[in-house]
């Protein structure tokens, strides 16, 4: 933590740097929000005992909607994707959306951004609904993206742009809380704010309106790493006919779920607002964890009546006061031995607590195919999933049957980055249909044809099995399994 004289002055230079390059008004008093917030030393923990868990929201599975109102309500939707982030995670410096996910039936490589398209293209000649689509872009993203969808010249429509440009904001050195300077590549000091910035920069560029005069009104949001967020008529209509703002999309958890971030129903007003881990207090950990009292997670898949979205923007100037994320990287996120810095960051979905009369709906879990890591990517790549004509991914386990994807995971020292996960299966992903789990210990390269059966383990190859230097070849058309191949 830096001293307390460092902070104001920190502040002070940051908004300097923000203001001289041009950085939207409302962007630049976010920020300042969030840095008093972040050196207040201000928890915004959110007890256990003060709120409710989130119970008995309508499902997907039991819409019944008329499908002349869903198609009305999804012919008034438009389909924005937040594409801003640059999948540091996996040592990523672009969009994660650029790689290459799944091979169509006429052999072309397609990236997420072609089966985003695709699905909407689909879901326009399938409906005849008009679905613009407006990505949020970052100032990292937004020139590979756009240049990515160029190849489809009909996927713009009604004078609306495809994209959008979050704002960008310093990042901060992790002992001073000052920018930091950092003259190899000054494009490094910047980053984006998280994708709470949704609603600074929906503000700063106009969109609500522009969507609301070319006759739209509600707006779906998803991430374009989550490809099981294609376009849905059916919860367009129940939107629609809810009369709510704002909607979040919740799965039900599973034993394998771990994760803390929830919606919860505050006590003192009844709203319903959103709880992320680090909001978590330690002694109420327990609980929010128990699937058995709070049933759901968030699938960051929200949908907005851009009539009330508009309102908020204009009543508050695109500040939405959001809870802080406090989210420590390195400046060169190629570099773990570059300094440290904070980035301030929020979450889009924790606007729900802004919105009276916020709801919710349980939807099935293939809405929620998100890719974190290369774990889910090599899921995705794989026989686990069909892409239909629609550009859907269809599971072909049961998932009604209670069946669930088998569960991947990669030896982080050699397959956590992208580049060294496509070295070792550039061969193709291999079979995974028969496969419960897929463990890889150590440096493995995958040959063409690999299938995984029941719970298939590779444990690290050693001088003594007759590797002479410690990585491992999987033959052409081997098998997996428990005892390895
Ligand atoms: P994540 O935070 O899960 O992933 O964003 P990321 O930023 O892509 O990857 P890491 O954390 O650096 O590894 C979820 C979604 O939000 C978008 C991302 O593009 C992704 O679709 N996002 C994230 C933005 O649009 N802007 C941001 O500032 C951050």
């Amino acid at each position: 933590m830096s001293d307390a004289t460092a902070q104001p002055h920190g502040l002070q230079q940051a908004r300097e740097k923000m203001t001289e390059a041009g950085v939207a008004p409302a962007a630049i008093e976010t920020f300042t929000r969030f840095y008093r917030i972040l050196t207040s030393g201000e928890t915004g923990l959110v007890r256990e005992d003060d709120v409710e868990p989130l119970t008995g929201i309508p499902r997907h599975a039991d819409l019944d909607i008329d499908p002349a109102d869903a198609a009305a309500a999804l012919g008034r939707t438009a389909i924005c994707k937040l594409n801003g982030g640059l999948g540091t995670s996996m040592g990523m410096d672009r969009a994660k959306s650029l790689l290459p996910v799944r091979v169509a039936a006429d052999g072309t490589v397609l990236s997420f951004l072609d089966v985003i398209a695709g699905q909407i293209r689909a879901a326009r000649r399938a409906t005849g609904a008009r679905l613009p689509l407006v990505l949020m872009d970052s100032f990292r993203t937004s020139d590979d993206t756009l240049a990515a969808l160029s190849r489809y010249p009909d996927l713009a429509v009604d004078g609306l742009p495809l994209d959008f440009l979050q704002n960008r904001e310093p990042k901060l050195l992790a002992d001073t809380l000052a920018p930091v300077r950092w003259d190899a590549d000054p494009s490094l000091e910047w980053c984006p704010p998280g994708h709470g910035d949704l609603y600074a920069a929906l503000h700063a560029n106009g969109i609500v309106t522009r969507l609301l005069d070319a006759g739209f009104r509600y707006l779906s949001v998803s991430n374009s790493d989550n490809l099981g967020a294609a376009p849905d008529a059916d919860i367009a209509g129940w939107f629609a006919a809810s009369g709510a703002p704002y909607a979040a999309e919740l799965c039900a958890k599973t034993a394998a779920d771990v994760k803390g971030g929830q919606l919860v129903r505050r006590r003192s007003d009844g709203r319903i607002v959103q709880r992320e881990t680090a909001q978590t207090h330690p002694d109420d950990m327990a609980s929010a964890l128990d699937a058995t009292r709070h049933p759901y997670f968030h699938t960051n898949n929200l949908w907005f009546d851009l009539e009330a979205l508009g309102a908020e923007l204009e009543r508050t100037g695109g500040v939405l006061e959001l809870p802080l994320i406090r989210n420590e990287k390195t400046v060169d996120p190629s570099d773990s031995s570059s300094p440290a810095v904070v980035q301030i960051e929020s979450a889009m979905g924790a606007a729900v607590g802004v919105f009276e009369g916020a709801t919710a709906i349980e939807v099935p879990r293939s809405r929620f195919l998100p890719v974190k890591t290369t774990n889910d990517l090599l899921l995705l790549r794989s026989d686990v999933y069909d892409l239909g004509e629609d550009y859907r991914l269809n599971a072909t386990f049961d998932a009604g049957a209670g069946e669930s994807a088998p569960l991947v995971d990669l030896d982080k020292r050699y397959y956590r980055l992208i580049d060294d996960f496509t070295a070792r299966f550039e061969a193709g992903a291999p079979s995974l249909t028969d496969a419960e789990s897929l463990t890889v210990g150590g440096d493995w390269t995958f040959g063409s044809g690999v299938r995984a059966v029941g719970k298939a383990v590779l444990r690290e190859p050693s001088r003594a099995a007759g590797s002479p230097d410690g990585t491992g070849q999987v033959p052409d058309g081997a098998t997996v399994g428990p005892d390895g191949i």
